[in-house]
């Protein structure tokens, strides 16, 4: 039967898709365009209609139809899906159903749990709350909830999921051993929204002092920690009125802000902030006010969201609370008015930022730059760039020429590898092995049968190998393939393939490849061989066999 992707990959049709956004020019068998992702001058992004991928030279980024949509929406994959079914007029079934079914039982769990909390069972869990200063109206709007040690509750979830795999797969149970449990007992809970307002996932805290504090749930079809902002489903639109979100760390943070009336919050889950809850929070905030934690830690995790932030085009300013104090904690001993202040004359993101590096690499300024390099090189808003070369060279007193000449010769070097990675591998043989064996499926039972996977060196093609061994679908499908690859693979492949490899003979091509990879082996043996018995005894036995094998090696090289 096939899926849904299997339909949107058999039916989009890649040009038609991308020059909807795009003019598309033809360049001989493809089509190309100025890349929609990064800043040039001459065209390198390359479309293919014969293999339905894209790849651009110039920053790699590429893919099949669905990989595009992603970067071009700036959505998840899922999203992507349904934007593309949605166009195409398919209709989402199986695949939507068993998400629903998810959905229904998280939900259903978030009320249990809630029930739990307002009755005698949860009452310690309730108190616990309320000398948090939680109010009842909190306890509602975020559904918080209690599970109790006792398994009753779980014994009715489990009739309800229908079957011991769905209850597992919503990550509320575990199964060690035959048996199943659930994943959490005794613990306040914090459903996790998604913007639809889905119950995607619990954050549970131990009622004493006890490792871990907060458990998570584990990461599920609906639930990827990373791209998810608690609160957000919430406080969504209070950050797209005023622009501007505050970023704090933790549940209890979050709602102790809300609570005492500043809306516009979000927390990042304790997970260090990804790029993907930038790209998730730009779609509502021109401006972010991190509010992290005032340790080493919360510092180091307010760099890193600073450039994530930073790469959507979004304004960042850092609070700096006392030494000590949690958002939670603060606003608890001072006061939202204080808290307020605070917020208004927050720092200036880059001040933060470089006297930060400085604090970290001990002014050391080679070191700094580094850091600012290998970031720069991944940005995507130029503006930003050269607001940070300019403020960077102000802050860490460098002379703005200075620094834009380091910038420059750092990044010729650094281009040369990057794009020599991206398309030469250690071996040429290997990557026109891939090559033969994408575009020529009937080449790979005779690839497969001469190399072993250990033999091949390159490791991206050799875990692509891998994935492909193990694929017996026919006929073969590029962009299929793609789908389940990992970011590196599928640049790698998208890149190999529209370079394009010239082919004629696939089968001469693929013996004589194979045959080279052979030989190189053997040379190698031999070299490893000569090694070994200049530093044997002379004339010893170990010599003297070690030569024999020597000698037989040889014969075979030249044969
Ligand atoms: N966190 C986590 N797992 C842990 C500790 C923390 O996932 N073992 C996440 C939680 O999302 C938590 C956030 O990191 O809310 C911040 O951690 P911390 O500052 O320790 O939590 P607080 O929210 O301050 O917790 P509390 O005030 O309840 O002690
Ligand atoms: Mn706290």
């Amino acid at each position: 039967m096939p899926s849904v992707i299997d339909e949107i990959l058999a039916r989009a049709d890649i040009v038609e898709v991308i020059s909807s956004y795009y003019p598309l020019k033809k360049a001989g068998k493809n089509y190309r365009t100025n890349c929609p992702f990064h800043l040039e001058k001459k065209p390198s992004f390359t479309v293919s209609p014969e293999k339905q991928i894209f790849h651009c030279f110039g920053c790699g980024a590429g893919g099949n139809v669905i990989n595009f949509i992603m970067l071009q929406e700036k959505v998840e994959r899922r999203e992507a899906i349904k934007i593309l079914a949605e166009r195409l007029g398919i209709k989402i079934g199986r695949e939507d159903a068993r998400i629903l079914s998810l959905y229904k039982l998280l939900g259903e769990a978030c009320q249990i749990f809630h029930n739990f909390l307002l009755s005698p069972i949860g009452k310690r869990a309730h108190d616990y709350l309320k000398e948090r200063g939680i109010t009842p109206e909190t306890l509602k709007k975020f559904s918080l909830g209690y599970v109790p040690s006792g398994k009753a509750w779980f014994n009715e979830l489990r009739k309800k999921a229908g079957s011991d795999a769905n209850l597992i797969k919503t990550g509320l149970a575990l199964e060690r051993e035959g048996r199943i449990f659930p994943y959490f007992w005794d613990r306040v809970m914090f459903p996790i929204f998604n913007l639809s307002g889905k119950v995607v996932g619990f954050g549970g805290r131990m009622l004493r002092e006890g490792e871990p504090k907060y458990l998570n749930s584990p990461e599920t079809s609906v639930f990827e920690k990373g791209k998810i902002l608690y609160g957000l489903n919430i406080s969504r639109g209070e950050i797209a009125k005023k622009k501007t979100a505050i970023l704090v760390e933790g549940y209890m943070d979050l709602l102790a802000l809300y609570q005492a009336g500043i809306e516009n919050v979000c927390a990042s889950l304790g997970t260090s902030f990804t790029p993907h809850q930038a790209s998730l929070l730009r779609r509502f905030a021109e401006r972010v006010v991190i509010l992290y934690d005032p340790d080493e830690a919360g510092q180091d995790a307010s760099l890193r969201a600073l450039e994530s932030l930073w790469n959507e085009g979004i304004k960042v300013e850092v609070v700096i609370l006392p030494s000590g104090d949690d958002p939670d904690s603060f606003l608890k001993h001072s006061g939202k008015e204080k808290l307020l202040q605070l917020l208004e004359s927050a720092q200036d993101g880059f001040e933060f930022y470089f006297h930060r590096l400085k604090e970290k690499e001990q002014g050391n300024t080679r070191k700094i730059m580094e850091r600012c390099f290998y970031f720069w090189q991944d940005l995507k808003d130029v503006w930003m760039r050269d607001t940070l070369i300019q403020r960077g060279a102000e802050l860490l007193n460098i002379d703005v020429s200075v620094l834009k000449d380091a910038w420059k010769s750092f990044r010729k070097k650094k281009w040369s590898t990057v794009t020599e990675s991206l398309t030469l591998p250690a071996k040429p043989e290997e990557q026109y092995l891939l090559s033969l064996c994408l575009n020529f499926p009937s080449v790979r039972d005779r690839i497969f049968t001469a190399l072993s996977l250990e033999e091949i060196e390159d490791p991206t093609i050799s875990r692509i190998f891998a994935l492909l061994k193990e694929k017996k679908d026919d006929p073969f499908s590029l962009s299929t393939f793609l789908e389940n690859l990992e970011d590196k693979e599928r640049k790698y492949i998208s890149a190999l393939l529209l370079r394009g490899i010239p082919h004629s003979d696939p089968e001469k091509e693929c013996d004589d490849c194979l045959r080279k990879i052979k030989e190189q082996r053997t040379r190698k043996k031999i070299r490893e061989l000569q090694e070994k018995i200049r530093r044997v005894e002379k004339g010893s036995e170990e010599e003297k066999n070690l030569l024999k094998t020597l000698q037989e090696l040889m014969r075979r090289d030249t044969a």
